[in-house]
């Protein structure tokens, strides 16, 4: 029997270039998409997905990141005092969501480098890793349909998406063969960031993977890639091309996912979301037909 994953990963050590100068002194996870920072959203993936242990790996500005998972004595006595019973809960809720650890990163050489810096923490299981920039709407399911094939298969498993074949040079882009399950897909070749025009698929990674421990091994000698990063994506081609530990399968989503990586996204992410709210949609949705009719 496959063993039960309970550990995720979500490292959050990189260093946000593309929305300086907000990520100057903060993570870009710690950015607010609507009135949550998107890393409480993946922590909330995870916990929905039965994983409780979660191990951020954090960079330079990791106190950001520390304190919102952890009590802050003087904000709770001050809502208590006013009687502010419901904001009350939601700083109690962030606090009490998971079993939360730390481990820096050192210098940002890439998210395989990252991955790899869990290794002590998760240990000889399969684990999970999450990655801020995309937000799953909870109303869909995935991580959990993962970590069900990677039962299964007894192997790695990732997130994959269709895009419009013109935007596939932006991802780490995925070539497949069909299996008996319309959402599964065999991993045959993984390439990141394909110069433009030459991604064989538009199949493209999202940032959801359930990993077997055998990763830390290929990650320990996989060499710097696209950008000068040690790129995840290099190590699980390696662990495809090989079949090392049962080899890649791939998770169709055809769900709603939002783009938080870069700012236009990041905005269309908010309104989405927004839209959707109860507490906000209705009041937001006229408002926003109304601008929009006085556009051009
Ligand atoms: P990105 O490449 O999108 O993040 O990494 P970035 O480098 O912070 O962003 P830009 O391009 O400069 O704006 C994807 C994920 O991997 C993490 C990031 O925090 C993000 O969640 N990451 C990346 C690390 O933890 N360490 C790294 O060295 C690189």
């Amino acid at each position: 029997m496959a063993p039960k994953i309970t550990k995720a990963v979500i490292p959050a050590a990189g260093l946000g270039t593309r929305f300086l100068p907000a990520t100057k002194a903060m993570p870009k996870e710690m950015l607010p998409v609507v009135d949550k920072p998107a890393i409480q959203y993946v922590v909330e993936e995870a916990v929905a997905a039965g994983l409780t242990d979660v191990l951020m790996i954090t960079g330079r500005n990791k106190s950001a990141l520390e304190n919102h998972f952890d009590r802050i004595g003087e904000l709770e006595a001050t809502l208590e005092r006013k009687g502010d019973t419901e904001r009350l809960e939601k700083v109690n809720y962030s606090t009490d969501l998971a079993d939360v650890h730390y481990v820096r990163q050192g210098d940002p050489k890439g998210l395989g480098h990252a991955v790899l810096r869990a290794r002590m923490h998760v240990g000889n299981e399969p684990f999970a890793v999450l990655l801020g920039d995309d937000l799953i709407d909870e109303r869909d399911v995935l991580l959990s349909r993962m970590i069900e094939v990677s039962g299964e298969k007894n192997a790695s498993v990732i997130a994959l998406l269709e895009v419009d074949p013109s935007q596939a040079y932006l991802y780490g882009v995925a070539t497949v063969e069909p299996t008996d399950e319309s959402d599964v897909v065999r991993i045959t070749g993984l390439v990141e960031k394909p110069p433009t025009g030459t991604a064989e698929s538009n199949l493209i990674i999202i940032g959801r993977y359930v990993l077997q421990p055998q990763i830390f091994d290929v990650l320990d000698h996989t060499e710097p890639g696209a950008g000068g990063e040690i790129q995840l994506t290099d190590a699980l081609q390696e662990v495809a091309e090989n079949d090392i530990a049962g080899g890649v399968y791939g998770v169709v989503f055809r769900g709603r996912r939002y783009d938080t990586g870069d700012r236009l996204d990041y905005i269309k992410a908010i309104v989405q979301l927004a839209v959707d709210r109860e507490d906000l949609g209705e009041a937001l949705r006229p408002w926003l037909r109304d601008f929009v009719s006085t556009m051009e």
